[in-house]
């Protein structure tokens, strides 16, 4: 199989995903198989993680093959200033396969075209985190047993959420229908909503959480994202603009199911978490199934 990586949700076809997320769950009946062992895997992150740099490293162990990398790039030589395409061309000479973290846009895909091997995108700035999108189709499915004509209502912070711009464009796949809860300074970027049109997905926006509350199958929740303002008043006047409890869940269809990519703040209260409706830390066990899947198709081995 030539080099190919996963920088975009939209690298992958349709049938490619479906792949994906058969083997994965493959992977969740049989957490263990080692056949990778020949192989090295870089998990380079130039930006804090905890579920993705921790769920990769253990999806490529328990596939047999060794790990390198770092968490942060503080202890490396770009402290003395070497730059991110030499920093790519070295580590591509150790490994077999490179997974990167960039805060800055446009580096993964940048970094997959200096590598020699493949690269895939641990997220880059605010523009996507296509193994989270995986993982959350294959969440989807498993908790309404289908992806075809899901309502899916996206809350929060819809213009910085990388995870929110991947997955709306998977979903396109699988006749979505949207609700999309943000406040104004918050609301998705153009560029999706043109996405959508073009694609002829009905969406419906709301700033109000309550408001399509019970006619939704997928509630997905999303932590604003401080790290991407430049105004920090900014950032103050919408922290805490929503916050779900329990008591908010008594009108749901039985079927929704709160996803979250997490890390979580106030946006979802622990009362939640006692709930059928919180799938979000089953969802983040799901990431290990799903990048066990990605790091084997893209070695070519399933
Ligand atoms: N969902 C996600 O990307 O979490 P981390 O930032 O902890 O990797």
């Amino acid at each position: 199989m030539a080099k190919k990586s996963l920088i975009s949700i939209q690298d992958f076809t349709k049938e490619e995903i479906l792949h994906i997320l058969d083997v994965a769950e493959e992977f969740e009946h049989n957490k263990s198989q080692t056949f990778l062992s020949d192989k090295v895997v870089a998990c380079i992150f130039f930006e804090p993680s905890t579920r993705t740099r921790l769920s990769f490293e253990t999806a490529a162990n328990r596939l047999g093959a060794r790990v390198i990398g770092f968490s942060d790039a503080a202890n490396t030589s770009i402290r003395k200033g070497e730059s991110l395409k030499d920093t790519i061309k070295m580590v591509s000479n150790y490994v077999d396969l490179i997974v990167m973290r960039h805060p800055l846009e446009g580096s993964a895909r940048y970094a997959s075209e200096v590598a020699s091997v493949p690269v895939i995108n641990a997220g880059d700035g605010a523009n996507q985190h296509p193994t989270q999108t995986l993982l959350d189709l294959y969440t989807i499915k498993q908790t309404q047993g289908r992806l075809d004509h899901i309502n899916i209502n996206m809350v929060g912070d819809l213009k910085y959420g990388r995870t929110v711009h991947s997955l709306l464009q998977a979903m396109s796949h699988f006749s979505p229908e949207f609700e999309f809860t943000a406040p104004d300074e918050l609301k998705l970027p153009q560029e999706y909503r043109d996405f959508m049109d073009s694609k002829g997905i009905p969406y419906k926006e709301t700033a109000d959480l309550r408001e399509y509350l019970d006619s939704t199958d997928i509630l997905y929740m999303t932590r604003i994202q401080q790290e991407r303002f430049t105004d920090p008043v900014e950032y103050e006047k919408v922290k805490n603009v929503y916050s779900l409890n329990a008591s908010m869940l008594s009108g749901v269809r039985p079927n929704m199911k709160i996803l979250h990519p997490l890390p979580r703040l106030q946006e979802i209260a622990v009362d939640v978490d006692d709930t059928p409706h919180a799938w979000y830390f089953k969802q983040a066990e799901n990431g290990m199934y799903v990048r066990m899947a990605i790091i084997s198709y893209l070695l070519g081995k399933r």
